[in-house]
């Protein structure tokens, strides 16, 4: 990384910091020493202009809606590769040989059963749990049976864990769906290649065989390749940041787990289809962008908008695709889901407020359509979402830990409450 330096006022002070530039995108001013220099904080909340990490594993354009893994764009890897092969990708920063792939694909197979006390701990869940709920506990869980791959100073352990939860997440989910719908629990079929095997175990049942259709195989499978990594995102800033005391990576993805359930970020599928539904018609469509628009009612558009892109999102052209190709397969070309969410895009991208604020759909907008059609109910979509994203997580936690310079992440504060007073005994209060 190439470093200049780069000088500006602050009151009566000169400072000056270390520029340092990436391989492409904005530079970064290093602040570290702000503080020591000046007594002074920055204050970003939210993080808009704030960098916390070195990075070589996935770039964003916002402004261009550029989505690059490793160097490789997202639409290449979504058209001609498949979801194992960009986990290996995310991992380990190059495109597997064959024989790599066959290695990784035979690894990440052999790990997907989990625990069959992992069975009976799902049983102390209500059937009526949200499964995103289950999923925060159960990969919290994994932790508590697979003590010979939590410690994260040896760089073999690292390894087996990443495989495990690469290769166990899929198998929660589908053991979370099942349990939400009083199903027995499907075991993995190490024949069948990752995405194959997810629907199997999410839609076998032991008295009839499930013959998996190879077009909702790919959809899905595109489906994880688009979710796989998103660089810092709120997600992955928190699994690295939980990463950083040094917690195990079954923790750290639980975290991250828990952070992506939230509507604004991996819960927006599920919030973008019931808006879709609560919708309804394309007549109603006005009524609600007038809403979206309206500054004193809260309601959003959802799957519209984004922190950092503010171009259309390169995952949602793919998905707006891959649902066509879901939905023709099922002969269900007038869905009309998809004919609000077409019409409401038309609208919204030719609406004054949405241009003005660069908002366009994101990949949650096509995404829920695709996933219902498919089978999934609304409450699976965030799952999926964890299911693809683990893969990034665990890119993103393994850069972490191996950077020499890593540190606890610990932000600072600007503190607005009470000075110094004196404690009043209760009877004086
Ligand atoms: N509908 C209507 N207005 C919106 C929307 C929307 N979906 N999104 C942003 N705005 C307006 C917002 O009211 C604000 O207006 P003003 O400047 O007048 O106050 C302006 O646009 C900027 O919004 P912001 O909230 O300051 O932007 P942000 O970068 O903090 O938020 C976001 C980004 C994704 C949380 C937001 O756009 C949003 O809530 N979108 C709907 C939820 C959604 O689709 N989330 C999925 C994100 S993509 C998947 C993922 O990464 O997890």
């Amino acid at each position: 990384m190439s470093e200049t330096t780069g000088s500006f006022s602050l009151g009566d002070q000169t400072v000056s910091m270390p520029v340092k530039a990436g391989t492409i995108g904005p530079s970064v001013v290093d602040i570290g020493k702000l503080y020591a220099q000046t007594g002074m904080f920055t204050y970003d909340p939210g993080f808009t202009s704030t960098a916390s990490c070195e990075s070589e594993i996935t770039y964003i354009d916002g402004d261009e809606g550029i989505l690059l893994y490793r160097g490789y764009p997202i639409e290449q890897l979504a058209e001609q590769g498949d979801f194992l092969e960009t986990c290996y990708l995310l991992l380990y920063g190059e495109l597997p040989t064959p024989t790599q792939s066959r290695d990784f694909n035979y690894r990440i197979t052999r790990h997907t059963m989990v625990h069959e006390q992992m069975a009976r701990f799902f049983q102390g869940f209500r059937r009526d749990a949200h499964p995103m709920a289950v999923m925060v506990a159960s990969v919290g869980a994994l932790s508590a049976f697979y003590h010979d791959s939590t410690d994260i100073s040896d760089q073999r352990q690292r390894m087996v864990a990443s495989m495990r939860l690469i290769a166990k997440i899929p198998t929660l989910a589908a053991m979370a769906y099942k349990y939400s719908i009083g199903q027995p629990f499907v075991y993995p079929k190490n024949e069948l290649d990752y995405t194959s095997n997810f629907l199997r175990m999410c839609y076998a049942v032991p008295c009839e065989d499930y013959k998996i259709n190879p077009i909702f195989a790919r959809a899905l499978d595109r489906i994880f390749i688009l979710h796989a990594d998103h660089e810092q995102n709120a997600s992955t800033s928190t699994v690295r940041l939980a990463g950083s005391s040094g917690a195990n990576p079954f923790a750290c993805i639980a975290a991250g787990v828990a952070c992506l359930w939230g509507p604004a970020h991996g819960g927006a599928n599920e919030a973008a289809l019931k808006m879709l539904t609560e919708i309804g018609t394309v007549e109603n469509i006005p009524k609600y962008v007038a809403r979206a628009k309206d500054k004193n009612d809260p309601f959003r558009l959802m799957g519209f908008g984004h922190r950092v892109y503010k171009n259309y999102d390169p995952r949602a052209k793919i998905m707006q695709q891959t649902c066509h190709d879901v939905l023709n397969e099922l002969g269900r070309k007038d869905d009309p889901l998809l004919e609000v969410a077409m019409e409401l895009e038309r609208i919204a991208l030719s609406d004054e407020y949405f241009i003005e604020k660069k908002l366009y759909p994101n990949i949650d907008f096509y995404s829920g359509i695709t996933l219902k059609a498919m089978g999934f109910p609304v409450s699976m979509f965030t799952v999926l979402f964890a299911v693809a994203r683990t893969s990034g997580w665990i890119a993103q936690w393994k850069e972490m830990i191996e950077d020499p310079g890593q540190k606890i992440g610990r932000p600072r504060q600007l503190y607005k409450g009470a000075t110094r007073r004196d404690y009043v005994p209760a009877d004086k209060r």
